[in-house]
């Protein structure tokens, strides 16, 4: 029986690091000190200097982070936010949240991404006024920031930009996170910085931002128990802020580490029926290796019999979901976005995969005989 190759691997990273994690554990039970402490405020700056942003905030996950980052901005009732409607649920629901509501732009082909001709488009479209972009560096490849910013200046609208899969993720050797306003991130336990539980972010060069954030982050307080304004919790526990701290000192290495499978992947998978990109990828942090084809769920289900685990993002688009079909979240029609998400694989990638593990994913796939 051979090994199971799982699609990713949150075990694997606290194992690699399990003495530093645990020595930062109990460093704070015994410290007393469990909310919005010293690992919090030092791990904000860390994280923040790193990313090359001048202010960070520590935050109780990424939906919390892009809301917060809106509100901040003033959206709500009666705007609407461009996005993408081929990304994690959260990005509408943190829109949704705000009381905005998101309008779908459609992707590019090659890569899954907000296509930014379709972006400026919609703004000639719509009518209910467009006061943000919140573009996804979906799978940890950075979106053409260059010419986003250009119609977002055009437009005179601002940009935050969802982080939450691209932490270290470059464009034109810059950093996600700093071209807008504000940059948002996750820490949910798979991605490339994950906590132990739940975390997240925002990274800002702009003080005012970071204040009125801050605001919102607990309930609305300056001063405690006096609110200026209707905040709520969205605090970033010491505990996972102290682990974070740990698992950031290894995030180059561990996003190097993604690089050198993904280039085995690309290098050597070879099959008529599986699409790999091959072009560029610049930048580019593989928070999922992606492939495609038009026999996905047969090539998905013949991996698991070789026990190679695989996972889809996204099966059903966001607006394909119940809660978001509204037509007026997408007036236009979404059809790269829609024949992504019936052909998109995302294959198994996690830092401590080894060698032969890729290699058995390759000689699985270069293998397979689909049915006709
Ligand atoms: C693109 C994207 N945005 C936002 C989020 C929300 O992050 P969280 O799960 O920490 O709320 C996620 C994570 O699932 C994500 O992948």
């Amino acid at each position: 029986m051979t090994t199971p190759i799982p699609q990713c691997n949150p075990l694997a990273a606290y194992e690699a690091n399990a003495e530093q994690i645990d020595a930062a554990i109990r460093e704070v039970l015994s410290s007393g000190r469990y909310i919005l402490g010293p690992h919090v405020a030092s791990f904000e700056q860390a994280f923040s200097r790193w990313i090359g942003a001048s202010h960070g905030l520590g935050l109780a996950n990424g939906t919390d982070a892009l809301e917060i980052s809106l509100r901040a901005l003033g959206i709500g009732e009666g705007c609407a936010v461009i996005t993408t409607s081929m990304s994690a649920v959260a990005t509408a629901v943190a829109i949704r949240k705000t009381g905005a509501s998101p309008l779908f732009a459609d992707i590019d082909e090659e890569h899954g991404l907000i296509d930014p001709t379709k972006v400026d488009a919609l703004f000639d479209a719509e009518t209910t006024p467009i006061r943000a972009i919140v573009p996804v560096h979906l799978y940890g490849r950075c979106v053409d920031m260059g010419t986003i910013m250009d119609i977002a200046i055009k437009r005179g609208v601002p940009v935050v930009e969802d982080c939450a899969q691209a932490h270290g993720a470059r464009w034109a050797g810059r950093m996600a996170g700093t071209f807008g306003k504000i940059g948002t991130f996750s820490f949910y336990p798979t991605k490339n910085l994950g906590a132990i539980g739940d975390g997240g972010a925002l990274v800002t060069n702009d003080q005012t931002l970071l204040e009125r954030a801050r605001l919102l982050r607990e309930y609305g307080w300056k001063q405690r128990y006096v609110s200026e304004t209707e905040g709520g919790n969205s605090r970033l526990d010491e505990l996972q802020a102290a682990i974070l701290e740990v698992k950031l000192a290894r995030l180059e290495a561990d996003n190097k580490a993604r690089r050198g499978i993904a280039a085995l992947y690309r290098l050597n998978i070879s099959h008529p029926d599986v699409q790999v990109f091959r072009g560029d990828d610049e930048g580019h942090v593989y928070h999922q290796f992606v492939v495609r084809s038009a026999s996905r769920d047969a090539l998905q289900a013949y991996l698991a019999t070789k026990g190679i685990g695989s996972l889809v993002h996204y099966p059903a688009a966001i607006h394909q979901q119940p809660a978001y079909s509204d037509k007026a979240y997408s007036p236009v029609s979404l059809p790269n976005t829609e024949r992504w998400s019936e052909t998109v694989l995302s294959l198994p990638m996690y830092p401590q995969m080894r060698e032969e593990d890729a290699m058995r994913v390759i000689e699985a796939i270069n293998t397979w005989v689909p049915s006709r």
